[in-house]
């Protein structure tokens, strides 16, 4: 049976199913936020050790500003009320993506989230936050460029965002959508990929369970036979 290691989603669907139950995106947002609490407790159930959520992207920014500052807000929010419990629990929070365009107040946050729950061990949260693949490519080789060392597959992992943390096994993408939208693409090489119908917010711990049983039946050949 495969083990889980790492678990990445594309939290897609939050702003249709807003639009449908509430007449709001922006509390498709807030609905979304609960189904991330359910699906970080069931990991954690599940022992997996890395959990990466897909929250703002480097092509979000085109969105209307409402929207934007409501995305920002509901994380302030989120971290200030929770980080404390998360640290309790054991849970690391790392950063993933360019944190150049984030607001200082949200950046100082962050900064102190990460720095709080740094030695945590149980679980990891790699939170993808104006996260794009490519301007992440770019920055590895603009770094690798920088420090004047070869460019060797050893190398660009190392000065990826995602430095240490092992490649996701599972993508899972909600909101009937099947493509990666500048996601992790380096690092999706090999991952089984979910694409589920379901909007975000109406995802549910027994769909996150039935992909997880569904995976550890697959046989994972990695280019062997
Ligand atoms: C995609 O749905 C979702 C986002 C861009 C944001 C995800 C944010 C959350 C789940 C809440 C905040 C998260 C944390 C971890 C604090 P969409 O808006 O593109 O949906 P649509 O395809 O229906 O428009």
């Amino acid at each position: 049976m495969n083990q889980i290691q790492h678990v990445a989603i594309i939290m897609d669907g939050n702003g249709r199913w807003g639009l449908k139950h509430k007449k709001s995106r922006n509390l498709g947002h807030k609905a979304g936020l609960i189904t991330v609490e359910k699906i970080l407790k069931e990991t954690i159930k599940n022992k997996i050790k890395f959990l990466t959520l897909f929250a703002f992207s480097t092509e979000n920014w085109k969105r209307p500003q409402k929207e934007i500052t409501y995305l920002f807000s509901l994380l302030e929010e989120f971290l200030l009320k929770k980080i404390e419990d998360l640290n309790k629990n054991q849970i690391k929070l790392r950063i993933i993506g360019n944190k150049k365009k984030i607001g200082p107040k949200l950046k100082k946050i962050l900064q102190n989230s990460e720095k709080i729950t740094k030695n945590n061990r149980r679980l990891q949260i790699n939170l993808a936050l104006n996260y794009g693949s490519k301007d992440e490519l770019l920055n590895t080789f603009t770094l690798i460029k920088k420090k004047k060392i070869k460019i060797t597959l050893e190398n660009i992992k190392k000065n990826l965002y995602t430095h240490n943390i092992p490649d996701p096994d599972i993508l899972i993408r909600t909101g009937n959508t099947k493509r990666l939208s500048n996601f992790m693409l380096w690092q999706l090489a090999y991952s089984e990929l979910y694409f589920e119908k379901k909007l975000w917010p109406d995802f549910t711990v027994k769909d996150y369970n039935r992909i997880i049983k569904s995976f550890k039946k697959i046989k994972r050949n990695f280019g062997n036979i």
